[in-house]
């Protein structure tokens, strides 16, 4: 029997993004798919009913009770799981170490789940990485955040009124989202630098055509794995960084470590040496912000400097956003319908590492010790 997948419209709040856009849903069609979808799904994506051919619109509950396969951005809800056929494949980010009771759900109903931040990081499942593509949107908007709260230009001006100092922006983590935060803030002419705990990044931030801060402290340690620094090293590394800090216009701190709160990199003492009207883009903020004063979703002022705590910023960008994101999806989806049909290969280490819940189990084992506890 041919696959039917559906998609829902987002009930999280400040969700706009859709799990499936026109391009992909044509693409699903031309797999063999039925795809069936919530009327309005794509609307405050800027893709309306009409943007997507070939498509059936159904309401949730139909939608529901039919699809083999339910496409989501955010984790399914608990009614949603309640009203899935047993054993229907879901995916989407799962958010697993948020939401054990989900997790739980997704489990008894015996719902196959993938969460597409558990897709590995190996080169062939770059095209499937969600993770990636949406932390890009995510750096990119975040200079733009900055570039907008800050009073002062980002790019140097010659002008009759004299001339116009480019701002220096200071960018924290260099990853996916760091990286394009440099490039962003490079494009509108800052000046700007860049400081990751890993020594690999220096070469990636120099290509970009910033600096690389360097605190003269190496965590480079045996076989190319970092080593625990010793707390003079740690002392002399953010007396370095605090006085980067204090001389930027703007930072965008990103620094993040899979599975854990990010690290407190922005003291209050640092923010109070920055200059009033300065900028912090903290898009660490919803897993407990890199600077200490960040709230998520707030704006907090202190000393006259802005500290920004924007929550998912890839919302905010929802067109371009939803496009990544349903083409990582379709991308993992594809080779389970080789021929219009449902056949998970679960040889293939994608697969095998993306899985949450399958048959009545938890089959990620960092989430199954977390929820059951053992
Ligand atoms: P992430 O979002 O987990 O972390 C962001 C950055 O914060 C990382 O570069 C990390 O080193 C840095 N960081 C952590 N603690 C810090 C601290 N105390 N001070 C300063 N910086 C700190 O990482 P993301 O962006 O998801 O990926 C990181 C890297 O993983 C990539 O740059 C890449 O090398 C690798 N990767 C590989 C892929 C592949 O092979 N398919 C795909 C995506 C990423």
């Amino acid at each position: 029997m041919t696959v039917t997948v559906g998609v829902l419209t987002e009930t999280a709040p400040n969700e706009t993004r859709v799990a499936v856009v026109p391009e992909v849903a044509s693409k699903l069609k031309s797999l063999g798919a039925t795809l069936l979808m919530q009327s309005g799904a794509g609307r405050l994506a800027q893709f309306p009913d009409d943007s997507f051919t070939g498509v059936e619109f159904a309401d949730a509950a139909a939608i529901l009770a039919r699809a083999d396969v339910l496409l989501k951005v955010q984790p399914p809800s608990p009614a949603e799981i309640g009203a899935l056929k047993s054993g229907a494949v879901v995916i989407g980010f799962m958010q697993a170490y948020a939401r054990p009771d989900l997790v739980k759900a997704l489990r008894d109903r015996r719902i196959t789940s993938f969460a597409m931040e558990l897709v590995p990081r190996i080169s062939r499942a770059q095209s499937m990485d969600a993770l990636s593509s949406q932390a890009a949107v995510a750096g990119y908007k975040a200079v733009l955040i900055a570039a907008n709260a800050l009073e002062k230009f980002f790019p140097m001006l010659t002008t009759a009124a004299g001339t116009i100092r480019p701002a220096s922006v200071l960018v924290i983590g260099a990853g996916v989202a760091g990286l394009q935060a440099i490039a962003t803030a490079k494009r509108l002419g800052a000046v700007v630098e860049a400081y990751d705990v890993r020594g690999a990044t220096r070469e990636q931030v120099k290509s970009l055509g910033a600096k690389f801060v360097d605190t003269g402290v190496s965590a480079e340690g045996a076989g190319g794995y970092a080593r625990e620094l010793t707390e003079e090293e740690k002392a002399k590394q953010q007396a370095v960084l605090d006085q980067r800090i204090a001389a930027s216009d703007a930072v965008i701190s990103t620094a993040s470590v899979p599975g854990r709160a990010a690290p407190r990199i922005i003291s209050e003492a640092a923010v109070a040496r920055m200059r009033p009207g300065s900028v912090i883009v903290d898009i660490a903020a919803e897993q407990g912000g890199n600077c200490t004063l960040t709230r998520a979703g707030e704006t907090v002022i202190h000393g006259g400097v802005k500290v920004i705590g924007p929550i998912n910023l890839p919302a905010t960008l929802a067109c371009h956003a939803s496009e990544m994101y349903a083409r990582n999806v379709f991308n993992l989806l594809k080779p389970a319908l080789p021929k219009g049909e449902l056949a998970i290969d679960w040889q293939d280490e994608v697969f095998a590492g993306a899985v949450l819940t399958h048959d009545g189990q938890i089959k990620h084992e960092g989430t199954r010790k977390v929820v059951e506890g053992q």
